[in-house]
């Protein structure tokens, strides 16, 4: 039987780092599903679409083939990882990714490569809706002054020019959207175990995670 992990979170909680060393390890396919959201909002803002234009934003999902290379995001074949990854689109994302019509769409692709790979996927909602049934389920937290911290010291490291203020208000407000938002807010899910990453280091996490997995495989 295949094997999925699912592991949600708020913004800069180390999701996606630490996926990528729990894929490699257990030979998974990592979904970034974050980056999806934010490549519907990348198009739909180069094509001046706002949240509030449902028809044309179903229109542009429907218009992309997305797939992943390790931890790299195609769109119709063009590598568009790096511009999803910028402010301006951390920015905006949050109010598109809130539109129900957008969600199911991607909702769907998302279930359908579990059902094809072994995944481990990331997001808001993964435990509580798109892998309900996932192997295994993560929460990672942190403090969003923390988040913010992270996310500055990585912004930085690739030369995108930022400030810490700006990116706290940015985390806390967006951390508000994700958790209030009418459909699928983000939530820990009631099977997930919790991992609060403040005092822990990114390999601290993950030999938690691995461990718990492990000890999983061994006792079932
Ligand atoms: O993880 P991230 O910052 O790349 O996510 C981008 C946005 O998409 C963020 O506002 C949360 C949203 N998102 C979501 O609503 N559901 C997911 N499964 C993944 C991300």
């Amino acid at each position: 039987m295949g094997i999925s992990v699912a592991i949600d979170g708020p913004a800069g909680a180390g999701k996606s780092t630490i996926a990528k060393i729990i894929g490699e390890k257990f030979n998974l396919m990592y979904i970034n599903t974050g980056s999806m959201y934010r490549a519907v909002a990348l198009k739909a803002m180069n094509e001046n679409i706002t949240e509030n234009n449902i028809d044309d934003l179903v229109k542009i999902v429907e218009s992309l083939e997305m797939h992943f290379e390790e931890d790299r995001l195609f769109v119709n074949n063009e590598d568009l990882t790096d511009m999803i990854n910028m402010p301006i689109i951390s920015n905006n994302v949050s109010k598109y990714a809130a539109v129900p019509e957008i969600r199911k769409i991607l909702v769907k692709l998302q279930q359908n490569i579990a059902k094809k790979f072994n995944v481990i996927m990331d997001g808001r909602d993964i435990g509580t809706v798109v892998l309900k049934d996932a192997t295994f389920k993560f929460y990672l937290t942190a403090s969003s002054e923390e988040r913010a911290k992270r996310r500055y010291e990585e912004l930085i490291s690739k030369d995108i020019e930022v400030d810490y203020d700006t990116i706290l208000k940015d985390i806390i407000r967006r951390d508000y959207i994700d958790t209030h938002r009418e459909v699928s807010p983000l939530k820990k899910a009631e099977d997930a175990i919790e991992i609060d990453s403040n005092d822990l280091s990114i390999n601290g996490v993950a030999d938690k995670m691995v461990e718990y997995i492990n000890s999983k495989i061994k006792n079932d």
